[in-house]
């Protein structure tokens, strides 16, 4: 697969929305971590504006690598829309079911559709292959309605998250 390249799925819905998909680079690091940055809660520390982006940075390489090393098969894709990054798309196809290991839409792009549309669209993958689909989600976290809006159920409590699945048949 070419860096830079639309992700060639099929994706009918995502298509029609504008929305394509490339693999993540090395030089997406400052993407990543802005990504990382707008799932975490507002800090209350003295840290300076300089000495949060450094910690922001490490803590989003950290996470990759977490991410590389647990989930060595999977898709690590930048969602774009309209000509611009607008969040990350993380994906493994297991033989039973697709595995969203991370599913995150920058702030500024939030609530426009553009999550639904990726879900929808991964469902109708997953379910012409007769697999589930897969997430973590945190249990306090507004994507919960999103989910659950969608089908999805709680398979597994994991204590601060819940393991939600949606079942193709
Ligand atoms: C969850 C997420 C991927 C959805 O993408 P999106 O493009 O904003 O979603 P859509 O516009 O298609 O759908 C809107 C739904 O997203 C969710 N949502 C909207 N803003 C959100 C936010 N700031 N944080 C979390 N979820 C949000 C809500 O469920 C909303 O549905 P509602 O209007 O019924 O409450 C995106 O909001 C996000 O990245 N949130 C932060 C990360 C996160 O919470 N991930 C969940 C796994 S822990």
């Amino acid at each position: 697969m070419n860096a830079g390249a639309p992700v060639p799925f099929g994706w009918a819905r995502a298509a029609r929305a504008g929305l394509t998909f490339r693999p993540v680079t090395d030089a997406d690091q400052p993407l990543l971590a802005r990504v990382y940055a707008s799932t975490r809660k507002p800090d209350l520390t003295v840290m300076t504006a300089v000495q949060k982006a450094a910690v922001l940075l490490l803590e989003s390489r950290a996470q990759d690598a977490h991410f590389q090393k647990h989930y060595p098969q999977a898709d690590r894709l930048v969602m774009m829309g309209g000509g611009h990054d607008i969040g990350r798309l993380y994906i493994a196809r297991w033989p039973a079911r697709h595995g969203i290991i991370d599913l995150t839409v920058l702030s500024e792009y939030r609530g426009r559709g553009a999550g639904e549309v990726v879900l929808r669209d991964l469902m109708d993958e997953a379910a012409a292959a007769g697999k589930d689909v897969s997430i973590l989600v945190e249990k306090c976290s507004p994507a919960m309605r999103l989910y659950r809006r969608l089908g999805f159920v709680t398979e597994e409590d994991k204590g601060g998250y819940d393991l939600m699945c949606w079942k193709a048949r």
